[in-house]
């Protein structure tokens, strides 16, 4: 929105009837901005209320049990983090990404930023298991502070054992699975959660292309090696005994 935009708008708080042409002038007294945003905010609410199906309408959202919410910062506040096994402790500001303190405090670099907005899947790890964004995650709401014991944060440093590389990681080098390599920790990260899931349930070596691309569809390679990528996982899910990954791997 450019500055004049912006000016046009100050002056539309200040409309009434008054400066108006006598066709657009309406007989009720002053309009102003905040009047017509607060009629039309009204009338949108109302009626995105009546065309809920009755069961959500009827919903009630649980309140939790616990005290009033914990006040933290605006300052650094001292956390854990649990990282591939091991807790960290650190000074974390409540505007802190997983992402800028994986890789600015910790040193972890194998995390990549890419977008910084959720769009890439260069910053995947897994969080309590699950593959997660970590540029969409503020590091306090994973990190363990006073009554709040820290989830299980994976990355792409997590998956080998110690310099035994993990079995995707073995076969992205074997089947030339990447150009540039930003794109290959998310990817990693991402098929390793699929290959994981269906190991826990007895399925690993049943996945398929369409699972795999499923796994990886929120991962972007600019360099196109998706070819190379999906031909690793499944290569990776047809050994026989592909082991669970190093520190802090998924439950
Ligand atoms: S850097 Fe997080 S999704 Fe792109
Ligand atoms: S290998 Fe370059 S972005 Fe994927």
């Amino acid at each position: 929105m450019s500055k004049g935009d912006l000016n046009l708008l100050e002056g539309d708080s200040q409309l009434s009837a008054s400066t108006l042409p006598p066709s657009e002038a309406a007989p009720q007294a002053e309009v102003t901005r905040r009047g017509f945003l607060k009629q039309s905010g009204g009338a949108a609410s109302a009626a995105a209320l009546l065309s809920l199906p009755k069961a959500s309408a009827a919903a009630t959202v649980p309140v939790p049990a616990t005290g009033p919410a914990q006040v933290l910062g605006p300052g650094a506040v001292p956390a854990t983090l649990l990282v591939n096994g091991k807790p960290q402790k650190v000074m974390i500001e409540p505007r802190d990404t997983l992402v800028t303190v994986l890789r600015d405090r910790l040193g972890l670099l194998g995390t990549k930023l890419g977008c910084d907005r959720g769009g890439c899947g260069a910053c995947t790890v897994w969080v309590a298991g699950a593959p997660s964004l970590a540029c969409m995650t503020l590091a306090l709401d994973v990190a363990g502070l006073a009554g709040q014991p820290p989830q299980a944060i994976t990355t792409v440093e997590g998956l080998a054992k110690g310099s035994v590389l993990h079995p995707l990681q073995q076969a992205f080098v074997d089947k030339d699975a990447l150009q540039c390599g930003f794109c290959t920790p998310g990817m990693l990260m991402s098929c390793a959660a699929l290959h994981e899931q269906a190991r826990a349930a007895g399925k690993l070596a049943s996945v398929g292309e369409k699972e795999v691309r499923e796994a990886i569809a929120g991962n972007l390679c600019r360099c196109g090696a998706y070819p190379h990528i999906i031909e690793a996982a499944l290569a990776a899910a047809k050994l026989p005994t592909a082991p669970a990954p190093g520190k802090g791997g998924v439950k």
